[in-house]
């Protein structure tokens, strides 16, 4: 029940409102019937008369309902009572069986890892590099990442603009085993600091040139040399003297003509201009480590595969 109130779907007050609510009408049920709970009339000629209710010669008598009747009635109100003991329709109380189709959903889980455990734990033992050769956990591993990771790096892996391509054999962070096995566990934060305040347009448009430059596309050789000295004092502290990058903080290589976010002049002058904060969700609690090894091994043998000469 405290699910509910976390989740914003009800509030406590309302709950208890609710809650007494019930309560209140179910009895009230039981005093009505039995209040109402009046002796058999006999058919004289002087009959208990409901009020003056006479009707084209109709009379209606003030008679008690057939016991059956009455009986239906206690039935439907106490069955409602042992159903708000047993089960949580009351919403302030769990109910005696503890029943919830969230604790239904985790005895599935509970289930279906009691069966997969196993096999995955056996995975766990060797290294990525190990099982990434081993075709049966490759077809596990593509389907947690056709379930897990697909909505942001793409079904063929080769991401989109802020979402990298993991198949290209270029790496913001470590592309070893171990180094993409840690990026899914712990996630990553990628932070390209906003340039709008320290530098003025004209040094941001010159630091644009030199970072084109790098990779042979710059259209002013003066610019680029002026943005030359402003890359050397505060771009390379994350992305090297010779712009290379640093997967210890995700700095891009700014040499490969691979962009993240965009290698246009435009795209540039916006990353120097307003910075990124590319997100890579943790996913260890998600996931748990013997997934998250497989999926590993799935995308090192993939970007080994596909991204082989690069
Ligand atoms: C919510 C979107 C999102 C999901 C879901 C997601 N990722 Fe990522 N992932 C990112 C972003 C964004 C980055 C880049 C982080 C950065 O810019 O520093 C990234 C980076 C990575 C990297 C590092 C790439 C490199 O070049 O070093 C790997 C490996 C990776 N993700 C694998 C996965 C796997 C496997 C899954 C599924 C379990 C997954 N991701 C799920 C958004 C996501
Ligand atoms: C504090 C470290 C840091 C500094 C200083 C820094 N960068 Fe970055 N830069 C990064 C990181 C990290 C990323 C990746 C952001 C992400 O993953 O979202 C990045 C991304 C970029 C990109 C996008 C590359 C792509 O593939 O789309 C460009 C361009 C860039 N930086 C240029 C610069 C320039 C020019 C400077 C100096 C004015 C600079 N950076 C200073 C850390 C830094």
């Amino acid at each position: 029940m405290s699910d509910v109130f976390a989740s914003g779907m009800m509030s406590a007050g309302w709950a208890w409102y609710v809650a007494i609510l019930t309560v209140v009408s179910l009895l009230a049920c039981i005093w009505i019937l039995r209040a109402n709970r009046v002796k058999k009339v006999e058919h004289t000629d002087e009959p208990h008369l409901h009020g003056e209710n006479a009707w084209d010669g109709l009379r209606e008598f003030d008679n008690p309902l057939p016991k059956w009747w009455a009986n239906l009635f206690y039935i439907t109100v106490f069955f409602a009572f042992g159903y708000l003991l047993l089960y949580p329709g009351l919403i302030v109380f769990p109910g005696l069986l503890k029943w919830s189709t969230a604790s239904l959903y985790a005895d599935e889980v509970k289930q279906a890892n009691a069966e997969t455990d196993p096999i995955f734990n056996a995975y766990l033992k060797q290294d990525v590099k190990t099982v990434a050769a081993d075709k049966g956990a490759l077809q596990i591993g593509g389907r947690l990442f056709q379930t897990y990771c697909v909505q942001c790096h793409g079904t063929d892996m080769r991401g989109s603009k802020g979402f990298p391509n993991l198949v290209d054999n270029d790496w913001l962070y470590a592309g070893t085993p171990e180094g993409i096995k840690t990026t899914i566990m712990e996630g990553r934060n990628g932070v390209m600091p906003a340039f709008a305040e320290q530098l003025k347009p004209d040094q941001i448009a010159d630091a644009a040139q030199y970072v084109l430059s790098l990779s042979g596309r710059s259209t002013s050789a003066e610019s680029a040399a002026r943005g030359d000295a402003t890359f050397k004092t505060i771009c390379a502290a994350c992305h090297g003297a010779d712009g290379k990058g640093n997967p210890a903080l995700g700095a891009p290589n700014l040499t490969d003509n691979v962009w993240l976010y965009g290698g246009s002049v435009a795209t540039i002058t916006e990353t120097i201009t307003k910075g990124r904060q590319g997100k890579m969700p943790a996913h260890k609690d998600l996931l748990g480590e013997p997934r998250v090894h497989l999926l590993a091994a799935y995308v090192y043998a993939q970007s080994q595969e596909q991204g082989a000469g690069k």
